[in-house]
């Protein structure tokens, strides 16, 4: 096999593989998504592009587990925790408003819009939560709302038990619970390419995407979400993610990756 398989895919193939994932592949960094289609390609033995493409039209799960593998689920509970316990301390510093309206603009399976819930339940607060993400299986997950132990090694069985239920006998599962799951809505929606819910939020999480996309791209899908910002509405980004001028977005910086929408002068 070649040892870059991934230089048989021309332009016309992977305009041909976007389509047949639903990923709007022209909008991603071209370098990033070549070293996992090759890698990809390497491990399931697929020696050119044509091969893979065939394989892709013959069976759906191949779609799925392609599609899964360039989307990148990576997530957990309190990722990154001190940018969550800085968050935390700036939501408790601002006045109080009856409801938290926030939006987990590519959620993955939910972790990471329930680690909001929680952090905002400890500040006294109650939220509404719109969980939105490109890929149905990871929308299916966070519907689901079933994590294993692994993904809440940061979360103490304090904070746990605030969100989740435990693990029933012989289920090694936690659960969301019921009262949380009651305020959450999960739906699909493509950041590059879909229309945005009008909002205003009070918060929208926009984690460990943004890196994915071309600067171009990138600074579109930043203003797209900070207009949906209401009055003193945060934007939080993932750790490895700044915005080189959030005052051309109508932001202002409040902490590494996190920032207001700041009224016009
Ligand atoms: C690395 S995960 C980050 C999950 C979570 N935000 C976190 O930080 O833990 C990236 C997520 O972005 C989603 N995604 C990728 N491209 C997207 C797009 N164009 N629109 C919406 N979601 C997208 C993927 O499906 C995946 O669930």
């Amino acid at each position: 096999m070649h040892p870059d398989p991934a230089a048989s895919v021309d332009a016309a193939a992977w305009d041909i593989l976007g389509a047949r994932l639903g990923l709007p592949l022209d909008a991603y960094r071209r370098d990033q998504l070549a070293r996992r289609l090759s890698a990809y390609m390497r491990l399931h033995g697929y020696a050119d592009a044509a091969a893979l493409l065939a394989a892709l039209a013959a069976r759906p799960e191949e779609v799925e587990r392609l599609r899964s593998h360039l989307t990148i689920h990576v997530t957990e509970f309190l990722r990154d925790p001190a940018y969550w316990e800085r968050l935390a301390a700036v939501v408790a510093a601002m006045p109080a408003r009856p409801l938290w309206r926030v939006w987990s603009a590519a959620a993955a399976n939910g972790a990471e819009a329930l680690t909001a819930a929680l952090v905002l339940e400890e500040a006294g607060l109650s939220a509404r939560l719109l969980l939105t993400d490109i890929d149905p299986v990871m929308l299916e997950a966070a519907r689901q709302g079933e994590y294993r132990e692994s993904e809440l090694r940061h979360l103490s069985p304090d904070r746990r038990r605030r969100i989740l239920e435990p693990p029933a006998p012989r289920a090694p599962v936690w659960r969301v619970r019921p009262e949380v799951a009651a305020r959450m809505v999960v739906r699909r929606l493509d950041l590059l390419h879909d229309p945005y819910p009008p909002g205003p939020f009070d918060l929208i999480l926009c984690r460990n995407v943004l890196i994915y996309f071309r600067a171009p791209d990138r600074e579109r899908v930043l203003g797209r979400l900070a207009s949906r910002l209401g009055p003193d509405g945060l934007l939080f980004l993932g750790a490895t993610e700044l915005i080189g001028r959030p005052e051309a977005h109508g932001l202002e910086w409040v902490a590494p990756a996190l920032y207001r929408a700041r009224p016009p002068a």
